[in-house]
């Protein structure tokens, strides 16, 4: 399967076993979903499931984007502790949320289950460790908190992960899975189910109405209501300023001595690592994760990978990094996603958005949630994750910093003089930002020795893209959108790609 970089993750090797349809003409469709991840197939196939005649589209293939690179915990913590959620939405908010994640486990317990889906699911306890005394005094209110709300976390005397901290928590009740595989298995109920599901057909513009029209790449489309399950929406929207975009990285290591943990495990380190154990085919993987940074925000991301080598080596017995690789992910500025009516359109288009680190949890409450909202019009989660809500005080400062570095790449970074180079002394498979004749263009040498050149402002709201030479793309840095080296879009919410530039004409 396809991804949506150049680095290759653990669940890529798998093979889909249902076809996609092409685009059915002059069919009314219930409700066309946008986005063929976790949170777009759990969506459509609920809703199928309901009796709503449901299209599926991507703009790629299925789990090209963030779901095809996730490594998958299934928590009922978040990357939000509940003593936030607590001080910014109420404890009778937080127990919600406590209950989401467990209604969404259980609904992929249930899928599993139901549909005999084999993915590699198994139910884990998770460990969270503190490294220093201010990790530690974290941990204290991460305990609390997490018992308050009903989420049972106790302390224990080991760590069954070999790295020395002052104390460990366990969480029971986790659970992992092979996303790709879970996936690739929700869309064959779904086509089984008379749902259609076509590829490579992008979304270009909604027209609005009790009816609405959909033109995409290969066609219209109409439909009652639609549902935006691309990560983050496309086009220029409030959640644009409400969501900031963020890489994490991943290794997956063999290791010498076959000590592979038994459970999940996190760190309270600013990013966090975290930690599981995969096996695909026949072998066992460590899989360690982190090195978090905003999207278009690190000169040099192989640094990310190298450390996080690092970090693997000085703890485990690491015989090969077998797999290596980075996905993207959505901040909330307040620390709950967004999910319901999308901002400034009608009330039949829907969103969901701003997962932070726990995707697959939140992809899949996403799910219930939207497919409660079109079957029986209200959810009990809808007031509390409102898109259009207004954010407490307490994000307001990271809201603001958020929007702040927006501006600063929309000011300064296309007109940079520290960026004007020659272009020719690129080594291959590099890339730079080169000023000439007055223009700034991006500019990649291939593995051949070719060179390609894009106009380097993103055709989102125009700040400059910025070379991501592990993966292989221009990523933007003020909402995320991500391009090949020849300016093929890859990541909303850009909805064009990077204009191509003939570097013939240029010299
Ligand atoms: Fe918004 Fe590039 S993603 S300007």
């Amino acid at each position: 399967m396809e991804r949506d970089g150049s680095c290759i993750s653990i669940w890529q090797s798998h093979n889909s076993d249902w076809t996609a349809a092409s685009l059915p003409a002059s069919t009314e469709y219930d409700v066309i979903i946008i986005g063929a991840g976790i949170t777009g197939v759990t969506t459509a196939l609920l809703l199928q499931q309901a009796g709503k005649r449901c299209i599926l589209v991507d703009a790629a293939t299925a789990g090209f984007g963030t779901t095809g690179g996730t490594t998958a915990h299934l928590n009922t913590i978040y990357d939000t502790p509940y003593h936030r959620m607590i001080k910014d939405f109420g404890e009778e908010n937080a127990k919600l949320m406590a209950l989401g994640a467990r209604s969404a486990i259980g609904l992929i317990k249930n899928n599993i289950s139901n549909h005999h889906i084999d993915c590699a699911f198994a139910e884990k306890d998770g460990y969270i460790f503190s490294l220093d005394e201010t990790q530690d005094k974290e941990l204290t209110n991460i305990i609390d908190s997490a018992n308050r709300v009903g989420v049972p976390v106790e302390l224990l005397q080991t760590n069954p992960f070999p790295i020395p901290c002052i104390r460990v928590a366990r969480v029971s009740e986790q659970a992992q899975f092979d996303p790709v595989l879970y996936l690739f298995g929700l869309i064959k109920i779904f086509v089984e189910a008379g749902g259609k599901l076509v590829e490579h057909c992008r979304v270009e513009e909604i027209k609005q109405g009790e009816v609405l029209e959909v033109h995409t790449s290969l066609g219209i489309v109409n439909a009652r209501a639609a549902v935006y399950a691309t990560h983050i929406p496309p086009g220029v929207n409030l959640l644009h300023f409400r969501c900031a975009p963020y890489r994490s990285y991943v290794v997956a290591a063999r290791l010498k001595d076959e000590e592979y943990p038994p459970a999940l495990g996190y760190d309270l380190n600013e990013p966090y690592h975290y930690y599981r154990t995969q096996m695909v085919d026949g072998l066992n993987y460590l899989v360690i994760g982190g090195e978090d940074h905003k999207t278009g925000h690190e000169e040099n991301t192989e640094t990310c990978f190298m450390k996080l080598e690092s970090h693997a080596r000085t703890f485990f017995r690491v015989e090969e990094i077998a797999f290596r690789w980075s996905s993207q992910f959505y901040e909330p500025v307040d620390g709950l996603p967004y999910i319901g009516n999308l901002p400034g359109n009608g009330d039949n288009v829907y969103v969901a958005t701003g997962y932070g680190g726990n995707g697959m949890i939140y992809g899949t409450l996403a799910g219930l949630i939207l497919s409660n909202i079109l079957v029986n019009g209200e959810s009990m989660y809808q007031k509390l994750l409102d898109p259009n809500r207004l954010k407490p005080v307490a994000g307001f400062s990271d809201f603001v910093k958020e929007g702040a570095d927006v501006v600063k790449h929309l000011v300064t970074d296309r007109f940079s003089a520290e960026k004007i180079k020659e272009f020719t002394d690129l080594a291959r498979g590099e890339a730079k930002l080169v000023k000439y004749e007055g223009h700034v263009m991006g500019v990649y040498k291939d593995e051949h020795g070719g060179l390609h050149a894009v106009n380097s402002t993103c055709p989102h709201v125009k700040c400059t893209v910025a070379w991501n030479a592990s993966e292989q793309s221009w990523d933007c840095p003020c909402h995320g959108s991500r391009f090949s080296y020849e300016g093929i879009m890859l990541t909303a919410p850009a909805v064009k790609d990077l204009q191509k530039i003939d570097l013939s004409k240029q010299t």
